[in-house]
């Protein structure tokens, strides 16, 4: 193992270390052991043994540690070629290089490998009988108007089928939560959020609404549909070369926020849609698919608060969902078994 003084000497080390060690001395070990894939010591330990002897925060050496393992049995489990590493290495360049504000092609790529849903059941655990949570994905903004519960809040030139929307938000005892805050958006009937409209005048088919004394809160919209999340870089190939699709099915966002309670980001599904079983982020769960019904008696449309001659096709999609919201002891509770499993491995 050098010493400080021979790391410094113009003998042993160029100038561009001599430079940096004005700064700091790094720590050297000496090494001990030969490393072989045929041998007992293999360079995943000569990894995991410095990084222990080196480590100077425990939780990213075993972040890093735990990485390193399933990367070189993954590489010793499909026997990975040197043209395959390649080619990894290609696509991740790609992907960072076709990244932009809009579309992150990392995150993308987290979501179709069902990472991004992995990481909010494990943040986000939710006790028996509560409303599971999915991703909030890219679309929520933070200029939805305010406006109270019955509202509408499509424009009236917003393409789609009319649809009516009610909700109960109630507790695990099944008392509704008075105040609860409820951000909605959703796409339109095109499959379109109105960030991707070509002029965007004002928000639309998105919304803030506080629910009533009872926990109950509606609204009128248009019914949205399926759509395509960003397949025209290095994710959409990814998916291809899987034989998977790009196109997401339809589905209202939605993000509920009460105090007390835990913070509930999920999403609703109607069960006609499309792509339910494919759909290529993950985020479609059976308990948040909804069964629609279709309203075709003008009267009801006007009891709903329909005006005349706006319903097209004959028929307003009547959708209804019950959602429970734990406590933030309730929360904690179930989150004390992650965290207690995550003590035992640092
Ligand atoms: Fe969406």
């Amino acid at each position: 193992m050098a010493s400080a003084a021979q790391m410094k000497d113009p003998l042993l080390v160029g100038k561009a270390i001599r430079a940096q060690l004005e700064n700091e001395i790094p720590r050297d070990l000496p090494l001990e052991k030969d490393f072989s894939e045929l041998g007992e010591y293999t360079i995943t330990d000569h990894v995991l043994e410095l990084h222990e002897k080196l480590s100077v925060n425990p939780r990213t050496t075993f972040i890093i540690d735990n990485l390193v393992k399933h990367l070189h049995a993954f590489a010793r489990e499909t026997m990975l070629t040197h043209s395959e590493w390649e080619t990894a290495i290609k696509f991740l360049t790609r992907a960072g290089k076709e990244s932009s504000q809009h579309v992150n092609e990392f995150i993308l790529l987290s979501d179709c490998l069902g990472l991004s849903v992995l990481l909010d059941e494990l943040n986000h655990p939710k006790p028996a009988g509560c409303t599971l949570g999915c991703e909030e994905g890219p679309f929520l903004t933070v200029d939805a108007p305010e406006v109270p519960s019955g509202s509408t809040i499509s424009h009236p030139d917003t393409t789609g089928e009319k649809m009516h929307f009610s909700a109960t938000i109630k507790n695990t005892k099944g008392e509704g939560i008075a105040g609860a805050k409820v951000e909605v958006w959703q796409a339109n009937g095109d499959g379109v959020y109105d960030v991707q409209y070509a002029v965007r005048e004002h928000p639309d088919d998105r919304a803030r609404i506080v629910a009533e004394p009872d926990g109950s809160f509606s609204y009128r919209a248009v019914l949205p549909t399926a759509y395509p999340i960003p397949s025209d870089g290095p994710t959409g190939d990814f998916l291809a070369a899987l034989g998977r699709h790009a196109h997401r099915a339809s589905h209202i966002h939605f993000l509920i926020t009460a105090p007390g309670y835990d913070t509930l980001t999920s999403a609703l599904y109607p069960s006609h849609s499309p792509f339910l079983g494919t759909d290529p982020v993950f985020a479609t769960k059976k308990s948040l698919i909804c069964e629609l019904k279709q309203d075709k008696d003008p009267k009801s449309w006007k009891e709903k608060g329909f005006k005349e001659g706006e319903v097209v096709n004959g028929r307003v999609w009547v959708w209804s969902y019950n959602f429970v919201l734990p406590t933030l002891q309730e929360v904690a509770e179930v989150k004390k078994i992650f965290n207690e499993r995550k003590e035992k491995q640092i």
